[in-house]
Parts: C-alpha cells; structure tokens; sequence
C-alpha cells in the first residue's frame, strides 16, 4: 500500500537532475568548505527524500527554516549537520539539542535563557546577525560581542551568517549589508568562527566569492532555476544599462556578473491523469458558475487535481500536455477536479502533464503570477512525491497513505 498511489496524481522528483545541478555549480564555485543546501519549505516543494540527491553529489550541511522539517530530515539521515535558521521556541529546544539540530541565535535574549535551559559544549550554534533585512539577527555590534563570548563558554560556536535582501546589482543594497555585517562583527574575531556564510544562489553567480566567507547557502539554483538577470540588448534595455552603470559609478557598487551561463535544469513535475471523459453539446457548460460554454459539441476530460492539492484556481485557462499535444483548462479549477477541453485522441487513464517537460515551472509560476518558489512550494504534502532514478522509481513519499 505504501508504495502504490491510488489517485494518480503526482509530483514527480528527477534526482539526476538535480544531482547534477549541484555537481556542475560546486564544479564552477569550487572554492566554498561548506555547501549548505537550503531545504526549507519541504525541500522547495520536492519532498523530504530529495536531499540524497543533494549529499551525493556535495552538499555538506542542511539549512531548514523549522524544528519539525529539521526532525523530518533527521528520520532519514543521522549524520547530515542541520541548521535551524529561525530560533527555535525555546520549550522545544532540548528537542534539537538532543537532535544534533544546530541552533541559530538571532538575540540576546534567546540566548541568555537558553544557558538556563543547556550548558552543553556539544550543542552547535550559529550566530545570526541582521545587516539590513531587518527580519532575524542581531543589530549592534555590542550585544554581537556580548554573545559570542557566551557562546564560547557555553556552546560550540560553529557560525556566523547573515541574509541579503537584494541582488544588489545596480543597487548599492548589497554592498551596505556586507559592510553592516563587517561593522556589527568588529569586535569579535570573525577567524574563531569555523563557517561563515552570507550568500546565497544569486550572491553565488553575480558576485564574486565574499574573500571572509568560506560557506555558501544554495537554494532555488540547486533546483534548476538559473535567475540571474540576462542582459537587455534592445535598446530600451541598452538605456536602462547605461542608466544602471551611472548608479554602479556613483554609489561605487561592487562588481557583478550578469549572464551568468551555468546550465541548471528543472527536476519537478505534476502530473495527473484522466479520470472521465464528457461529451458536451455547443453552448452547453461544465463546472461551476457556467462560466464556460461549449463552441461545438466537444469531449472535456475530468482530472483529480485541484485547489486542495495545491494546484491554484489561476491556472483557469492555461495548457496542459496529454500524449504529446496541448490542451486548455476550460472552467475554474475547483478543489478537487479540472476540465480539459480534448479531442478524440485522448482516452480515460492518459497521463496529463501540469508542469514538466513541455509546462516549466518558470513558466507556469508566471502565469500564476507567483515565483518558482512559491509554485512548488504552494503543492499541498499530501500530493505523493515519486522520486526517479535513471528513469526507475526508486521511491515514493505518500504523506496520506504512509500516517
Ligand atoms: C536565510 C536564507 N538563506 C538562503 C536562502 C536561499 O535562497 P535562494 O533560494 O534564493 O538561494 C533562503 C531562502 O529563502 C533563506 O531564507
């Protein structure tokens, strides 16, 4: 039962793809100890078994935004370092602790009750210091002080991060944070602290490597998104460059690379499959609020996918792949079920492509008007996750039939 989906609806997780991913960006940005693959969010929507995709091929440490995905994780790897990278409630953090859940400590504070919780050396901690997102961490350099002496004497004080909030390409956004970081970590020697990590996917390809930082932080790009901005050569675009290099001039923002050409593919797609087929006059409607109406007699096929699942009622209208050949969506998305306008050529069981080959996440998210992040995260768990290997299932994560 476990391993058998009953309503064949799915995401489907390519692990060689997303081995290489990973292995072709350490392959260009060699020069990092620490690999740190961000898996919050169920692992952007992929599902917890994907991070065997990611250690195999180089990653080193774990980022997670939540105890519970921490713990999640930590079912199938024993050994893997995980970061927390919100603080933890501070009733549950004997539960990390005994976890070997790294703790990030954002304040003060946190940090003072949680020496009354654990004295422990073995517990890591990892400093987070707020240079300019004004979300998490500590903001003067003092209370940075203050902090890093106790976390000496109490903790293993493995590291020390911050979050940038822009790309910081024709902005002087990016290099204000790295400043702020340097400025609020004077007072503490930055050498005592094994992993410095700032960066993240687009810090990686459109800046050089931070010369203090030997750690990195890889989300979106481990998935397949390239995002780094393509060079405009319309000439609007060229108007819009020269206006960019007099602000990159006057605020003396740091050098950056655009175009930056890695080639990273997507390893995520939905699918579905025809549940029943319904041959409906010209002018009659199906679904709710008969909003849409036949042009001729046509077949429309019914699919267990909805709003439920994840799949958002603004995918109205958009194009599926059934057997190699387009499709629409005709009617609202309801919870449960969609309607896809066919013709004779597809048949009850046929496979339906939501997102995949032929429907890219880039492109569907946009349609949506959302990110590729928000996209595959918004994809609800009990969605199962078949997880494929040289083209073979090698496992499947079914959240409703497993519990
Ligand atoms: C603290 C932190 N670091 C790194 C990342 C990864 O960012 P990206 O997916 O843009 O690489 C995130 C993502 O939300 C984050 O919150």
């Amino acid at each position: 039962m476990k391993n058998e989906l009953i309503r064949k609806t799915y995401i489907e997780v390519d692990m060689d793809t997303l081995k290489s991913n990973v292995d072709k960006i350490i392959k260009e940005y060699h020069n990092y100890d620490y690999y740190i693959g961000v898996v919050k969010g169920d692992v952007y929507g992929h599902g917890s078994y994907t991070i065997n995709a990611f250690l195999e091929s180089g990653v080193n440490y774990l980022a997670v935004s939540s105890l519970e995905e921490a713990l999640n994780i930590r079912n199938i790897n024993k050994d893997i370092p995980i970061l927390c990278l919100e603080p933890i409630d501070l009733d549950f953090v004997l539960l990390a602790y005994q976890n070997n859940i790294t703790l990030t400590v954002s304040n003060l504070e946190y940090l003072k009750k949680l020496v009354e919780i654990i004295k422990d050396k073995s517990l890591k901690i990892h400093i987070k210091i707020n240079s300019g997102m004004n979300r998490l961490g500590f903001s003067t350099k003092e209370d940075v002080e203050e902090a890093f002496h106790m976390i000496l004497e109490n903790y293993t004080l493995e590291g020390i991060f911050t979050h940038l909030a822009t790309l910081g390409i024709s902005d002087p956004y990016y290099d204000m944070q790295i400043n702020k970081f340097l400025e609020l970590t004077q007072n503490i020697d930055l050498k005592k602290i094994p992993i410095v990590h700032i960066g993240r996917s687009l810090t990686l390809i459109n800046h050089p490597k931070i010369p203090f930082c030997n750690g990195i932080r890889l989300g979106i790009i481990m998935y397949g998104f390239n995002q780094s901005p393509k060079k405009d050569t319309s000439f609007k675009g060229s108007l819009r460059q020269i206006k960019a290099d007099m602000r990159i001039k006057k605020y003396h923002i740091s050098e950056t690379t655009l175009d930056c050409n890695i080639k990273v593919e997507e390893a995520f797609s939905l699918y579905t499959e025809v549940m029943e087929i319904q041959k409906i006059k010209k002018g009659e409607s199906t679904g709710y609020g008969v909003s849409y109406k036949a042009e001729e007699d046509e077949f429309i096929a019914i699919c267990p996918i909805g709003y439920a699942d994840g799949f958002s009622r603004r995918n109205s209208g958009r194009f599926v792949w059934i057997n190699d050949k387009k499709y629409p969506i005709v009617g609202s998305v309801n919870m449960g079920m969609i309607q896809i306008k066919i013709d004779e050529n597809v048949h009850i069981k046929d496979k339906v492509e939501l997102l995949g080959k032929h429907i890219p996440v880039k492109y569907a998210s946009k349609y949506i008007g959302t990110t590729p992040y928000e996209c595959m995260c918004m994809m609800h768990e009990a969605v199962p996750r078949v997880y494929v290997k040289e083209g073979k299932v090698v496992h499947i994560e079914n959240w409703k039939v497993n519990s």
